[in-house]
C-alpha cells in the first residue's frame, strides 16, 4: 500500500524509538513533520533521515514538549505547514527518578507524559478528523500494568516516588486513548496505544548517575533493540490490519488487555475533565 503524501507527526522523532519509527515511515513515502527540542540533535536527526531513505519531505519543528505553551505554539506551526493530518504518534516521554516542576508549575512526569499528549491531541484534532482514515497513535508501557490511579496525586503533591509516577503516567495514556477512542466512536479517525517493548535507547539517561547506570545494566540484560522496540508503533501508523481498529492496547503488534484499572470508564472521563480544567 502506498502511503506516499500521507502526514504523519511524530514527537520524540530525534532519539530511540520515535527516530527508528521515522526513519522506517520515511522509507514508506510518508511526508513526515518531526518535532525536537534540542537544535543540534534535529539537525542530525534530519540528515540521518533524509540521506538514509531520500525522502525529502521531512520537516522538524523545536518544542520543549514540558511547556504547554509550547504545546500550543507547536500545533500553530504544524496546522500552518500542513493542512491535513493522517496521523499523529505521540511518543516523546520520559522518566524522572526526582520530583521537579516545569516552568509553567507542573510536574515533570504528568506534564511531558501525559498532558503533552492531550493538549497536542486535541488543538490537532479538528485537522485530524477532517482527514480521512486518520488515526491517532500513544506509545503507553506495560508500565501501566502496576499502578491504579490515584486522582488526589496525578502531580506528586502527597509524595513523589519516580517509578510510580511514571506508571501512572502510562496509565493516564491507555485511559487517555480509551476515552479518545469513544468520543471518536461514529468518524473516520482511530486512536489506540501500544507498549513497545523494554527497549535499548536513551530512556532514563536524563536522570542522575546512579539511575543511568542501573538502567544501563537493566538494559545490557533485558532489552530489546531500537528496530524490534518502534515495531508495533510503525505497525499502528502504517498497516492496513489496523484499519477501523479503534480503543485498543497493542504489544508485538497485537491487542491485549490493558490492566483492570485502565478500563474504568469513569476514571477514564474523570482523567480527561481533570486534564482540560488544569488546561483551560
Ligand atoms: N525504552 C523503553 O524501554 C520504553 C518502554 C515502554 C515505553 N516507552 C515509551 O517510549 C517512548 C519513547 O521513549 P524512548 O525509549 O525512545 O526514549 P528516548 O530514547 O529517551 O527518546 C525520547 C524522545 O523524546 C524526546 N523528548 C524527551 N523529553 C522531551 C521534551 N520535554 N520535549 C520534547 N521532546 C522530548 C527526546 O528528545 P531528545 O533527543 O532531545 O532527548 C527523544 O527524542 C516514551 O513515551 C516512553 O515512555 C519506552
Amino acid at each position: 500500500m502506498s502511503h506516499q503524501g500521507k502526514v504523519c507527526i511524530i514527537t520524540g522523532a530525534t532519539d530511540g524509538i520515535g527516530k527508528e519509527a521515522a526513519l522506517n515511515l520515511a522509507k514508506m513515502g510518508f511526508a513526515l513533520g518531526l518535532v525536537g527540542r534540542n537544535t543540534e540533535k534535529i539537525s542530525e536527526a534530519k540528515n540521518e533521515i533524509i540521506n538514509a531513505t531520500n525522502n525529502q519531505n521531512v520537516t522538524f519543528f523545536k518544542a520543549n514538549l514540558s511547556s504547554m505553551d509550547q504545546v500550543r505554539q507547536l500545533a500553530k506551526e504544524i496546522q500552518t505547514q500542513f493542512d491535513h493530518i493522517d496521523i499523529l504518534l505521540n511518543n516523546a516521554g520520559a522518566y524522572f527518578s526526582d520530583f521537579g516542576k516545569t516552568e509553567e508549575g507542573l510536574e515533570n512526569t504528568f506534564a511531558l507524559n501525559h498532558l503533552s499528549y492531550f493538549l497536542f491531541t486535541d488543538l490537532l484534532l479538528d485537522t485530524i478528523k477532517a482527514t480521512p482514515k486518520s488515526r491517532i497513535v500513544n506509545v503507553a508501557s506495560d508500565a501501566h500494568l502496576n499502578t491504579n490511579m490515584s486522582f488526589d496525586n496525578l502531580q506528586g503533591q502527597n509524595g513523589y516516588k519516580g517509578w510510580p509516577a511514571y506508571c501512572k503516567s502510562k496509565l493516564c495514556n491507555v485511559m487517555f486513548t480509551y476515552e479518545l477512542a469513544r468520543r471518536l466512536e461514529g468518524s473516520d479517525t482511530t486512536a489506540n496505544c501500544l507498549h513497545p517493548g523494554f527497549v535499548n535507547t536513551n530512556f532514563g539517561n536524563n536522570n542522575k548517575t546512579s539511575v543511568r547506570l542501573s538502567l544501563t545494566a537493566a538494559k545490557v540484560v533485558g532489552a530489546i533493540n531500537i528496530h524490534k522496540g518502534a515495531k508495533t508503533s510503525i505497525y499502528l501508523v502504517s498497516s492496513t490490519e489496523v484499519d477501523g481498529v479503534s480503543g485498543q492496547y497493542f504489544s508485538k503488534c497485537q491487542s491485549k488487555n490493558s490492566s483492570a484499572q485502565s478500563n474504568v470508564v469513569e476514571d477514564q472521563r474523570r482523567l480527561w475533565d481533570f486534564s482540560e480544567l488544569l488546561l483551560s
